[in-house]
């Protein structure tokens, strides 16, 4: 989001339920300013028998143009309308109000300056006012207007209105919302639309196009300095080396020293180009390819400042929205995307979630579809960010689920943990090399996966044996002896489950930084996990080994008797039965037990090992 403002220009979002008269309110607007040409008035007109007002003008039908949406009565997708008056020009994104589609929401408001709430006069301030309001300030707008609609179906009261007037000055002060405007209006009669209503003498301050006209924004941007996010390196020739991205903010100049960031490396500016030219300067909000003086290491995802400082950490907390039908639970990982950099991230913790209704800060391990809350994130690395009320754009992130590539949340970053800026990666002279060397082998982790029974303790158990007997050093951790020592805090729930695949891992790692090949046996039943623990240990370290059990048949042998027990309701998330098990996609081996004895499995296993060995 680029916070450059073109003058005169004003971009807002609209936001209600469904129902409140959002798409027909701005329909009004455009149609009272005259800024619809007369075919598509003609179009309305005859679109309106089949609109929801008998013979009158549905304006609503202006905004919901797409077929699907007129079908289901709701507008599906945010739709974003241009339109100016004599004062000012407007952007405004119209975003849905049903539940389903926060996401769009969350989207529109990152772009948007101000926030048109709209609200039902009968029913006044309900969740999803709150929760508009609240994923709209997370956002970083710092303006809202309250638009009390359907004034004329209360008789213009001005008692109710003053009513409602006092639970949005509540609202705003529990949700710190700033600059808050309220307006009665009457969307589908256009009364304190564009035009001052003679049906409400009663109310002296502006009507809504009139102050959406005056406002002022243009406090809000606390940037400073020049920052410019390198989207891409480019090497049209041997001789030139040139580094592409959008300006955030501020101007640069050729000659002007600069700063690299993560490696605060300093060069001076060669020379800028913007668009085709070249030029001696630039300014926020266009896009530029500049050359350095000097060789420094610059990639995608650096960041090019001067006159600013940003901040480097590998750990912080934010305030996300969760935006996944699957719940999140704390230690999944994804890829974070903060600007032009892109780094696999870990949920270490959530902290709490807000409770929509009251503000309250609810402790919780799992977080639900709409939900806003106060995450610890972990990084893969170091990123440069800033706090998002400084430079937006270093500060906002999504997070994209790993196997669907689907966006799974948004959110803004509030600080960095001091612990992780505090703890310094060591470097020792006794490597891992050196051990395994020492060993006279290659550290791996053999990763067996599988239904509780399918024979993974059994299998890993005799291929230690063997590999042991041919000179190997391995170390076996297995899923029920783990649990009793390390592990024995954690139970059978997903958040518990994640957690649980999470240290397997990380000490699967250290094992093989001891040179040693380590063979796992856990259900790691999350397709999620098990990736997470390939990250952790190395793709190159990483095999993952199926043992392909049917259900019926680990029913069958139910070596502990736990399926029978799971059977009669005593064990509720047993795998397979009351909780998932993800095969493995692409698993490096898979092992099929049915109708095959232990060593016939384990000379196999051994066979398709030896390549990794
Ligand atoms: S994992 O899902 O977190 O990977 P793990 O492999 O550590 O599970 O532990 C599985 C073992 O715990 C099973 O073999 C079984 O003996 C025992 N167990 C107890 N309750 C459950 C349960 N609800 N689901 C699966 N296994 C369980």
């Amino acid at each position: 989001m680029s916070m450059e403002q073109t003058k005169g220009l004003l971009k807002f979002i609209t936001c209600g339920s469904v129902d409140d008269g959002k798409s027909t309110l701005i329909g009004h607007m455009l149609y009272d300013s005259k800024l619809i040409f007369a075919d598509q008035e003609e179009a309305l007109k005859l679109d309106s028998r089949v609109g929801s007002r008998g013979g009158d003008i549905d304006y609503s039908l202006l905004l919901d143009g797409l077929m699907a949406e007129r079908e289901q009565g709701i507008t599906i997708d945010v739709a974003y309308r241009y339109f100016t008056t004599d004062k000012r020009s407007f952007i405004v994104a119209d975003t849905p109000g049903h539940e389903e589609y926060t996401r769009n929401m969350a989207v529109g408001a990152s772009f948007a300056e101000l926030a048109v709430i709209l609200m039902d006069a009968a029913k006044g301030i309900l969740r999803q006012t709150r929760r508009h309001c609240q994923i709209c300030s997370m956002m970083g707008i710092r303006h809202f207007v309250f638009a009390v609609n359907k004034m004329d179906l209360t008789g213009y009261s001005k008692s109710r209105f003053k009513e409602l007037e006092k639970d949005i000055k509540k609202l705003a002060i529990d949700l710190e919302l700033e600059n808050v405007m309220v307006i009665p209006v009457s969307a589908t009669e256009g009364d304190n639309i564009t035009k001052r209503s003679v049906n409400m003498n009663w109310y002296s301050g502006p009507v809504l196009l009139e102050y959406l006209e005056t406002v002022d924004v243009s406090g809000q941007s606390n940037e400073e300095g020049f920052v410019l996010p390198v989207q891409r390196v480019t090497r049209p020739d041997a001789s030139f080396r040139g580094f592409a991205g959008e300006i955030e903010c501020g101007g640069i100049r050729v000659g002007d020293e600069i700063t690299v960031l993560p490696g605060d490396e300093r060069a001076k500016v060669k020379s800028i180009i913007v668009g085709d030219s070249e030029e001696d300067h630039a300014i926020g909000g266009e896009p530029v390819t500049i050359s350095l003086d000097r060789e420094v290491d610059i990639s995608r995802g650096s960041v090019i400042i001067k006159d600013t400082v940003l901040s480097i950490s590998s750990m912080f907390t934010v305030k996300l929205l969760w935006m996944d039908d699957e719940p999140l639970a704390a230690g999944r990982a994804f890829v974070i995307k903060l600007s032009t950099q892109k780094l696999p991230a870990t949920v270490m913790r959530i902290k709490y979630k807000l409770d929509i209704d009251t503000g309250d800060k609810l402790p919780s391990e799992v977080l639900y579809k709409n939900e806003i809350a106060e995450c610890e994130i972990a990084l893969v690395g170091s990123a440069v960010f800033d706090r998002f009320e400084f430079h937006p754009t270093l500060g906002e992130f999504i997070l994209i689920d790993r196997i669907t590539n689907m966006t799974s949340a948004c959110g803004v970053i509030l600080h960095s943990l001091r612990r992780s800026d505090n703890i310094f990666w060591q470097d020792f002279d006794i490597t891992r090399d050196v051990r395994a060397k020492s060993l006279g082998q290659k550290p791996l982790t053999l990763w067996f996966t599988g239904l509780s029974g399918a024979g993974k303790s059994t299998l890993a158990n005799a291929l230690e044996k063997r590999l042991y007997s041919l000179g190997y050093h391995t170390m076996l951790l297995d899923g029920d002896n783990i649990r009793m020592g390390i592990n024995k805090n954690l139970g059978f729930k997903e958040a518990d489950r994640v957690e649980n695949i999470r240290r397997v891992a990380e000490i699967a790692k250290l094992m093989n930084d001891a040179g040693l090949i380590v063979l796992t046996a856990f259900i790691s039943p999350y397709i999620a996990d098990r990736r997470n623990a390939r990250n952790i240990i190395g793709d190159g370290n990483f095999i993952e080994v199926y043992v392909n059990t049917p259900l019926e048949e680990c029913e069958k042998r139910d070596v502990k008797g736990l399926y029978q027990k799971a059977r009669k309701g005593e064990i509720p998330n047993f795998t397979g039965i009351g909780s998932p098990y993800e095969p493995p996609e692409e698993p490096e081996i898979i092992t099929d037990t049915l109708g095959h004895d232990v060593e016939t499995c384990v000379d196999e296993l051994l066979d398709e090992i030896r390549k990794y060995l």
